[in-house]
Formats: C-alpha cells, structure tokens, sequence
C-alpha cells in the first residue's frame, strides 16, 4: 500500500519525508488555502520535497474551465496529478485530460456508482472519502471493499486511494480492503508508529545493556 499524505504542509510533509516512507501527497482548496499561498507556488514547493504524486485540484466548476485549469496545474512539475470533483463536468474534464495523457484523480467519491463511472472516464486516482461516510453515520470502510471488489471484477486499472482516514485503525483496514493508497493526515501517520509494548521493551533492552557493560555508580 502507498502511503500518501493528505497536507499542504511543507513542514509536515519533510518530517515525514525524512521517514522514506511518504509516496506522494494530496492536497485540496482547503489544505492550500490553510497555508496562504497560490496553489501553484504551494504544489511546486511539495514537489521540491516528496518524490511522487502529488494532487492538486481545480476550483473551476464548468467542464472547459477545469481541462484548461488542469492543463496548467499538471505543467508545474510531471509528478502533478489534477484533482477533479465528481460531478457531470468534473467527469467530462477527466476523461477529456486523460485521453491527453494526464492524470486524473477524481475526489469526492462517496458511492461505488460514482467509482464506477470514474474508471469509465479514464481516472487514475479514485478517492472515496472513508471518514466523511463515518460522520453522516454510514460505514465508509465498505465503500472502499466495494470499489476494490468492482475494479477487481473488471480489471480497471484506476487506483483506489482511501481519503479522508482519520485513525490508524482506518487506514489498516483500508489496507485489508486492497485500497492501493492510503492518504492520511501527519497526525494519523505519526500514530501508526505507536505501541506501548515497542517503548516497554525498548526501555527494558537498554536497561539490561547498560547493566552489564556500563560501570555502575559506587
Ligand atoms: O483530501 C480529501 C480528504 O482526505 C479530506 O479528509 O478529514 O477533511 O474528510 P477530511
């Protein structure tokens, strides 16, 4: 599984970076607009720092507006992927982009329907939103068993990336389910990490090292 993360963060994105275990970014109006800067100056500066896909999405609504929006993003670096929404022309602009020979990630997927659709249109990238399903009281994890069983069934090659996973418990099931990425916030990367029993005995082997080899105080 690929492990993406979902900021615009450039200080987040080198600490996890410096880890060797970030495969690409993702990043939405609202993670651009938190750090203030014009996406195109943000997305390059990600690029400096993460060596692999990096997403970045338009904020046109009308289909020709979205492809010449996204013709744009994808010259800033060739590891851009362009965003669009799916809707009626977001699905327009990706299957029109893709048939130019870019990629696509088609976000804000919340049914098997509209993956469906996505992967007919060309989309590299399927995001379907796990925790957004979790908020309105459904279970988002089943999406992502849907999409990867239906894609399976007929050998579609877009990559389903589980969005919008807000544990370390979503994104391991997401990985149980055969999503092909996981796009995580560094929060939830930093928490994969953790397990009590690593410290304890962590803490116990060096306890014993230095009982053996390190002089003891008088
Ligand atoms: O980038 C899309 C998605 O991952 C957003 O997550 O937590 O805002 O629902 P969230």
């Amino acid at each position: 599984m690929k492990f993406f993360l979902d900021t615009a963060n450039l200080d987040e994105l080198k600490k996890g970076a410096s880890w060797g275990i970030v495969d690409g970014v993702t990043t939405n109006p609202s993670l651009i607009a938190k750090e203030g800067r014009p996406i195109e100056e943000q997305v390059a500066a990600i690029c400096k720092i993460v060596d692999g896909d990096v997403s970045a999405e338009v904020v046109s609504t009308e289909a020709n507006a979205m492809i010449s929006e996204g013709l744009k993003l994808a010259k800033i670096h060739k590891n851009i992927v362009v965003k669009c929404p799916l809707t009626r022309d977001g699905i327009k602009a990706c299957s029109a982009l893709s048939k130019d020979g870019i990629r696509v990630n088609v976000t804000l997927c919340f049914s098997a329907g509209q993956a469906l659709i996505a992967a007919k249109a060309g989309a590299y990238i399927i995001s379907p939103f796990v925790g957004r399903l979790d908020d309105i009281g459904w279970t988002g994890m089943e999406l992502i068993k849907s999409i990867t069983q239906i894609y399976r069934n007929y050998g579609y090659k877009t990559q389903v990336l589980a969005a919008s996973l807000r544990s370390p418990t979503h994104v391991i099931d997401s990985a149980l389910a055969g999503a092909h990425i996981g796009t995580m916030p560094f929060k939830v990367l930093d928490m994969l990490f953790n397990h009590p029993l690593t410290d304890k005995g962590l803490d116990q082997f060096l306890k014993d090292y230095a009982k053996a080899f390190q002089p003891q105080n008088a």
